[in-house]
């Protein structure tokens, strides 16, 4: 139990004994007190409500030895905002992952160096997460930002350019060399190339370049490249965000408190019984961050002129294969959980089509919304879960998930009821330090 929950269970415990000392004294509470809340819930419903708030804190992460280092979260900070990184030395993570928006850039799909095909999520707790990306194709926050860097799409870069950045800027090798020692010899350019990178086309220039060096170099840049990935998941991990209105009316609904359960509007309370209840959405939308961090296939119907997407059976595959992988040669607790989680994969047929459960804390600020962005609203999206079947009907990836049938028909009311509970779980702003770039790294 964390020092919250303790706190919230004896203040819970001293609402049980006055529910009970009123009993006692033959008072009716009822007609004496202020009525409370509970009292809108089934008992299974406010076990199920209690058991999404509060936040809490992050797993560790094993397989990165500097997770928790403020150092390496410094440097990840000024790589997380650093445009020179990118092939047009315009683009950052933070271009994409737009503090004031939650983290997230509005648009339908992202764009980097070119129109990408999915929509860019928030990061803001995404330390809690499994798996990362809509597919899970990384399975840990470090290996996760080392794709940008190299996606075509997004960064446009290679590793060697991204190394040869790191180390030809006085500040930023420093700051390397103190966390990780020193950085291999790239002032020798005959055995690092400005470009290079391992590439799908074997007789691609970058492709050639890389295979060109000797293997131990290989293995030091791809040391470092996996250093600096590191360094961005230690600030990342800073950035996690309770405090929405929601926890605070959990909290209170945990105490009793009268006063404290006007944090939130009586719609909202309305939608947060029918997401509990009637309407399952926690189902998948579970636990503190209300997602369950698994995958699933929504059977929502392929858009004109889309690509499938095969979404988690693809993911599962690469994660699986990457050296990058928590099991890898370049992770720190290559035996612990990440084994596990990697061993325990189920088929990737199982997986067509499905896509992970999207935590909602923080969902206003998010738009648009789906792995594609199809819904430009919180009131589509509704919409969708509303219309059930009916939804699904074109061409599907994979097959539509059975569990979905256990929503119901939601009238147009309930609906409103469900996007007013979703509007209450904005977290409170991040320290403005987290949200800047550094002016040194
Ligand atoms: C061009 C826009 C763009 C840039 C630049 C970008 N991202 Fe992303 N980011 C995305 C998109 C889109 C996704 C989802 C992609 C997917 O699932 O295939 C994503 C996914 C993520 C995720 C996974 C979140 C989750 O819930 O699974 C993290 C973490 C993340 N990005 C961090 C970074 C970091 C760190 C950088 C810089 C090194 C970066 N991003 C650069 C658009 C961008
Ligand atoms: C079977 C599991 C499941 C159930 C039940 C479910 N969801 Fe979802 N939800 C998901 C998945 C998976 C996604 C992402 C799907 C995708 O992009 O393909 C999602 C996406 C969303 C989004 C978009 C979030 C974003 O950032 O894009 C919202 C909002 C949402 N769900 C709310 C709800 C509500 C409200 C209910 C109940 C009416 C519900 N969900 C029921 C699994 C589920």
């Amino acid at each position: 139990m964390t020092l919250r929950e303790r706190r919230g269970a004896s203040i819970a415990a001293i609402g049980v004994i006055a529910a009970l000392s009123a009993f006692a004294l033959g008072l009716d509470a009822a007609s004496t007190a202020p009525s409370d809340d509970r009292a809108l819930y089934t008992q299974s419903e406010l076990a199920a409500i209690f058991r999404l708030s509060p936040l809490g804190t992050p797993p560790a992460d094993p397989t990165d030895g500097v997770a928790n280092d403020p150092r390496a979260a410094a440097l990840g900070q000024y790589l997380f905002f650093d445009p020179r990184f990118s092939a047009n030395g315009k683009i950052s993570c933070a271009s994409c992952h737009i503090p004031a928006r939650g983290f997230t850039d509005g648009r339908r799909v992202a764009k980097g160096m070119a129109l990408g095909t999915r929509n860019t999520p928030t990061i803001i707790n995404a330390a809690f997460d499994e798996w990362y990306f809509w597919d899970g194709r990384a399975d840990s926050m470090w290996a996760q930002a080392l794709q940008p860097l190299e996606n075509p799409r997004e960064f446009g870069g290679d590793r060697l350019v991204i190394l040869h950045a790191v180390y030809g800027d006085g500040p930023l090798r420093n700051a390397y060399a103190a966390l990780f020692g020193r950085p291999p010899a790239l002032g020798e350019a005959k055995r690092f190339p400005a470009h290079a990178r391992p590439a799908t086309d074997p007789n691609s220039p970058l492709a050639k370049a890389w295979a060109a060096m000797a293997p131990s170099d290989r293995r030091a840049a791809d040391r470092m490249f996996s250093n600096l990935g590191k360094a961005i998941e230690a600030y990342e991990r800073r950035l996690v965000a309770g405090g929405s209105p929601f926890d605070r009316y959990v909290r209170a609904l945990k105490a009793g408190d009268v006063a404290g359960e006007e944090a939130m509007p009586v719609a909202a309370k309305r939608g947060l019984k029918l997401f509990v209840g009637r309407a399952h959405c926690d189902l998948c939308h579970s636990g503190p961050l209300l997602s369950d961090g698994q995958f699933h296939n929504l059977g929502l119907p392929l858009l004109l002129g889309e690509a499938p997407d095969p979404g988690r059976a693809a993911g599962m595959a690469e994660v699986k294969a990457s050296i990058f992988n928590g099991v890898g040669p370049f992770s720190d607790d290559p035996r612990g959980l990440a084994k596990q989680k990697l061993e325990f994969l189920p088929t990737p047929k199982s997986a067509l089509g499905k896509f992970k459960t999207p935590s909602l804390r923080n969902v206003a600020l998010t738009a648009p919304y789906m792995h594609d962005g199809r819904f430009a609203s919180l009131r589509e999206v509704i919409l969708f879960y509303a219309e059930g079947k009916a939804a699904s009907k074109g061409r599907l990836v994979g097959v539509r998930e059975k569990t979905l049938s256990l929503i119901p028909h939601l009238s147009a009311n309930e609906q409103s009821d469900l996007v007013a509970f979703l509007k209450e779980l904005d977290s409170a702003p991040l320290p403005p330090a987290l949200t800047r770039p550094p002016v040194a790294p």
